[in-house]
């Protein structure tokens, strides 16, 4: 296997040398390429450019293949839960039953969030995007926890474990808080004795005089979606997160900015905008027929929401495991919603049709998440919320790598300017 690439320019070569990962992907690495030619390498939004090498998340987009720390996203989903998967994204290896019971006791000792920190929820107007107050929330954990967040690498790391179970319970428990101030309910405090999903829903959905009891079917659902979601590579919004850590900014910083690229309906935003999509074909009475031929004009605002991603050119396999958990589900539950069916119709006609299949679009997680979220009781408005509670851990190891790196570089891209040549200052008078 060839070590060195070679660049030919004019008439002069330069050799670039080359990097094989453990699943044998490559790469040319280019940077000494500025400095040997004075030419850098451009790929717009980064598409074919390694940010980074990282042990968090093996995906292969050409096979459907997701991994992580070698273990199948399948395996992970049948035999796993989500604060299990947690600790192996964020630490590397499956827990011992003693580090898997004092993982989960950090996180419940820290589900309460502070009285204070509600103001800031309070300065929201009730129709703020949810997304918004949770960035805006964790964004201001360092205030309460400054000794966490020093911004100093060395520092902040000795305190990891403490930030990222932190990080984990609080957004968990914040996103709750967010849906009871919207519509205008008590905030409910967790319960030490409940597991991490039960909690939640215990605190999205327990009122003063009735506690809310999990069906064990929809707490099970829920684990499986937050599982689902706990890592992605270098995706839109684990980027930022390694982008702003790159700067020394700390943990709960770093995921706040994160939690902002995902709100995005390219991103994360994608789960409210399939719901949105089956809504519409459904209050228009359409079976996806009509919308699948609008779909294949290209423009983004037509796009079938929910198909095609940046690296899979296959099935994304979290998108069947959340298809085939909507199915129990919602049987088990007695529920015949609609809107699956619709859903059901659109992947059915679209695996079949050319437009879909040459461009090799295929279902992703968004596609089906909504409806399970849905039969959980969740509302469409905080979908992306609960991405962003499965993301955390995603999040958390790739700051750890970043901040652990002792060859770690700000994140600064270079760029091709194509905007106006060198000119003078014209007067007012003159323009
Ligand atoms: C997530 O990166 C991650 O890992 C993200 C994520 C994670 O876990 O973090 O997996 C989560 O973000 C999933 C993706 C959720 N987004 C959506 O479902 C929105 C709908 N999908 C897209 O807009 C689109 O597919 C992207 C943004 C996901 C990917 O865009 P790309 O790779 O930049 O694809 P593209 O825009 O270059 O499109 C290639 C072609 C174009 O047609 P042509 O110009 O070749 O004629 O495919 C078409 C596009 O018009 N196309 C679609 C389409 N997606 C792409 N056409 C119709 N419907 C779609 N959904």
């Amino acid at each position: 296997m060839a070590t060195t690439a070679s660049l030919k320019i004019e008439d002069k070569e330069y050799p670039l040398p080359i990097m094989i990962g453990t699943e044998g992907e490559k790469a040319v690495d280019t940077r000494g390429l500025r400095a040997a030619s004075g030419y850098v390498a451009y790929d717009q939004g980064y598409g074919n450019t390694g940010s980074c090498e990282s042990q968090i998340t093996y995906l292969d987009g050409d096979n459907g293949i997701l991994r992580h720390r070698g273990y199948p996203i399948e395996q992970l989903a049948h035999y796993s839960d989500f604060v299990e998967t947690a600790f192996l994204v964020i630490y590397g290896e499956l827990p011992t039953a003693t580090q898997r019971k004092e993982f989960g006791l950090q996180l419940r000792k820290n589900a309460v969030v502070e009285m204070q920190m509600q103001k800031i929820l309070e300065g929201f107007p009730t129709s703020a995007s949810p997304m918004a107050m949770l960035s805006a929330m964790v964004a201001a954990l360092p205030a309460y926890y400054p000794h966490l967040a020093t911004n100093n690498f060395e520092k902040d790391l000795k305190n990891f474990d403490f930030a990222a179970a932190i990080a984990i319970s609080k957004i968990r428990s914040i996103v709750a808080m967010i849906y009871r101030y919207i519509h205008g309910l008590p905030f409910v405090y967790p319960k030490q004795n409940l597991p991490f999903c039960e909690n939640f829903l215990h605190m999205m959905f327990s009122e003063p005089y009735q506690d809310y009891e999990a069906v064990p079917e929809v707490a099970k659902a829920l684990n499986l979606v937050l599982l689902l979601h706990a890592d992605h590579e270098q995706n839109c919004s684990t980027s930022t997160v390694r982008m702003v850590g790159s700067s020394a900014s700390n943990l709960f910083t770093s995921i706040s900015a994160g939690i902002s690229a995902l709100a995005g309906p390219l991103h994360g935003g994608a789960n409210v905008a399939v719901m949105q999509m089956l809504q519409s074909i459904h209050d228009e009475g359409d079976d996806g027929t009509r919308f699948i031929a609008a779909a294949k004009s290209g423009t983004k605002s037509n796009r079938l929401m929910g198909f095609g991603h940046a690296v899979y050119r296959n099935f994304d396999p979290r998108a069947k495991i959340i298809g085939e958990a909507c199915d129990t589900l919602l049987t088990r539950l007695g529920i015949n919603d609609p809107l699956l069916n619709i859903a059901k119709n659109l992947e059915q006609a679209a695996l079949k049709d050319e437009y879909f299949v040459s461009r090799k679009l295929y279902p992703n997680v968004d596609f089906y998440s909504g409806i399970i979220m849905r039969a959980v009781g969740i509302p469409m408005n905080m979908f992306t919320t609960m991405f962003a509670i499965g993301r955390a851990p995603g999040y958390i190891a790739n700051w750890k790598e970043v901040a652990s790196n002792p060859k770690g570089r700000i994140y600064r891209p270079r760029q091709i300017y194509v905007g106006a040549t060198k000119r003078d200052y014209v007067a007012m008078a003159n323009r």
